[in-house]
């Protein structure tokens, strides 16, 4: 098929809204990465998404939708939290998963008796939901295993002719998927760090606790509350290592250990490593290095590293959401440099 690429104007948001409502995907910008959208009512609809990413069956989607009164619909219940994470943090880049409700089709879920679902900020994304009138499901639009795409052009460069259409909407501002806590239980249970931190969610909700598999490799065997998190994820096709240690340990470990061909993503200022460099944000800026670090995972492709050394970020804040992505591009690997 051919894609087409819309801007954001009304004649271009009114042609994204018939694609979807003739059972189409559309990729559309929101304030965390660009999602893959598609009428969440129709189960045909959503498995073009999961053709067109490559996406395994098992891995759920988010319902995205443009008002708090369209959640009822989609779920059996609203827990008390959830209104009130609600009135804190939407719309924006939370997702809550509920207890799903027939309007939704089981493959939305991958299966599952629980609906994730997110009422994002970015004015294109809401207006496009608000025009096409139902709720829009949409995984981020990059092809399965890849990095999340924070441009129309890493949208193309995956999905271009496997799609109806991309809206560019200019690069995402936060740059790493949304956050998602489950509510089925009592107690909160964040599942993937984002935007919107543990604490901020303690705030409101008293409580929050951390998912496992948010810093640790899921044990051969295990369950992931997430099924997200059982697969490669974010991953370029260089070889990505973490470094966690001052920027001096690792300028050390470099120079003993880089090979012709490898690059470093690294911090702001840290002008000394033995090797081409990409900077993602000062080491004190997390929410600079999420709004970088896809795109950078994407440029070390483009400029052939083989393997990527990365200056381990913080897990404070919003620094969990940054390590959590490139903990799983690294597949794990972290060197400790004491
Ligand atoms: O910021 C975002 O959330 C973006 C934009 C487009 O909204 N969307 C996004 O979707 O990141 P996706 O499909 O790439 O990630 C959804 C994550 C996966 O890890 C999935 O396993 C988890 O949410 N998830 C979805 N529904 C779930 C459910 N019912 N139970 C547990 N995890 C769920
Ligand atoms: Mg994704």
């Amino acid at each position: 098929m051919t894609t087409e690429y819309l801007d954001t104007g009304a004649a271009s948001l009114a042609r994204a809204a018939e694609l979807l409502r003739a059972g189409e995907t559309v990729a559309f910008p929101t304030e965390t990465v660009y999602g893959l959208g598609a009428d969440a009512r129709s189960a045909a609809a959503v498995a073009r998404i999961f053709e067109a990413k490559g996406r395994p069956q098992d891995n759920p989607l988010i319902v995205h939708i443009a008002a708090w009164e369209e959640l009822g619909p989609l779920v059996l219940e609203i827990p008390p939290t959830a209104q009130a994470l609600a009135e804190a943090y939407w719309p924006g880049p939370l997702t809550m998963i509920f207890r799903r409700s027939e309007v939704i089709p089981a493959s939305v879920s991958g299966g599952l008796d629980t609906l994730a679902v997110r009422l994002p900020s970015h004015p294109v994304a809401r207006e496009l939901i608000r025009r096409c009138g139902f709720p829009v499901a949409a995984p981020s639009a990059n092809r399965s295993g890849s990095p999340s795409p924070t441009t129309a052009a890493h949208v193309a460069a995956d999905l271009d002719g496997r799609i109806a259409a991309v809206i560019d909407g200019g690069p995402c501002s936060v740059g790493v998927e949304s956050t998602v806590v489950d509510l089925t239980g009592g107690v909160p249970h964040l599942l993937r760090p984002g935007g919107v931190t543990a604490e901020m969610i303690r705030a409101v909700a008293g409580a929050c606790e951390v998912d496992d598999a948010v810093t640790h490799r899921l044990r051969d065997g295990a369950r992931a509350a997430s099924p997200g998190m059982k697969y490669k994820h974010y991953a370029p096709q260089a070889r990505v290592i973490l470094l966690r240690g001052s920027s001096e340990a690792r300028a050390a470990y470099l120079r003993e250990h880089a090979q012709e061909g490898d690059g470093a993503l690294c911090f702001d200022g840290e002008t000394s490593l033995p090797v081409p460099t990409m900077t993602y944000g000062r080491e004190d800026d997390p929410a600079a290095q999420a709004a970088h670090v896809f795109a950078c995972l994407r440029q070390a492709d483009e400029r052939g590293f083989r393997t990527l050394y990365v200056s381990c970020p913080s897990e404070e804040g919003m620094g969990l959401a940054v390590y959590n992505r490139l903990l799983r591009a690294a597949a794990f690997e972290v060197i400790e440099l004491g």
